[in-house]
């Protein structure tokens, strides 16, 4: 389980988050919603260790990885799918898979390798094609394969819904739930669109400002229309 504990992040006079708590357990999706400036991307990039964080600890089975470096964390089992696909255009779909976890043995590598097209199939039948002739659906899966490339147990989804036909969003997110239920993946999932969020989470995390001002089971957060209203916006 990833631990957050009283975690504050401030960018010179801004304060991103102040004394966020939470907890992302194996085998569930925990749906973190808010809006705009909310600190939803800074959460993500202090926990794969981008960004320092001015007080507070996160913990990772028991192991603290605050103020260690990305790459320590990446090889922990933490993977960040970053805001924004961050594939690489010009190489192929599978140049692009193979550059996740390249420390890790040839073996381990091409079963993920299988691993992620079996998930993806889409990326399977595109694997030799630049990743730049790819649908904005497509290069999503393509993100999320890249992290999966590294075997991890913390996947950590900065706003995958960005862009994207609600359709496509809902059909990639069910299938990460999917995956968080069948493998004991932990995911985190920062998201905007709380509707859908909520819908495949089972925990959701209100944060405002950065801060938490709800957290509890995603139907019960889905259906306070009073929370939706204040902090959601819809
Ligand atoms: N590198 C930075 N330097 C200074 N301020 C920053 C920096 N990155 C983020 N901020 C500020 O920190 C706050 C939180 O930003 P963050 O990107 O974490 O929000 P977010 O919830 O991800 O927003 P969005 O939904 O727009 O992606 C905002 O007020 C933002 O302007
Ligand atoms: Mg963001």
């Amino acid at each position: 389980m990833l631990l957050i504990e009283n975690l504050s992040v401030s960018y010179g006079a801004v304060q991103a988050l102040k004394d966020v708590s939470l907890e992302v357990p194996h085998g569930h999706v925990t749906a973190v919603i808010g809006a705009n400036g909310a600190g939803k991307s800074t959460l993500m990039r202090t926990l794969a260790g981008l960004t320092k964080p001015q007080s507070g600890q996160v913990t990772f089975n028991g192991e603290v990885i605050s103020g260690r470096k990305p790459e320590d964390i990446v090889r922990m089992g933490i993977a960040l799918v970053p805001e924004g696909r961050s594939t690489i255009p010009e190489l192929t779909v599978e140049d692009n898979l193979k550059l996740g976890g390249m420390w890790r043995s040839h073996a381990q590598r091409n079963a993920s390798l299988s691993r992620a097209y079996s998930l993806f199939p889409v990326l399977g039948e595109r694997k030799s094609m630049r990743a730049d002739t790819l649908s904005g659906g497509e290069r999503q899966q393509l993100a999320i394969g890249r992290a999966l490339m590294t075997g991890p147990q913390v996947l950590l989804l900065d706003e995958p819904s960005l862009g994207l036909a609600p359709l496509i969003v809902t059909q990639i997110l069910e299938l990460v739930a999917r995956m968080a239920w069948d493998s004991g993946l932990a995911v985190l999932l920062v998201e905007q669109n709380a509707t859908v969020a909520l819908r495949i989470a089972r925990t959701g995390v209100v944060l405002n400002l950065g801060e938490v001002v709800k957290s509890g089971p995603a139907a019960e957060i889905a259906s306070d229309e009073e929370l939706r209203h204040a902090y959601l916006g819809y």
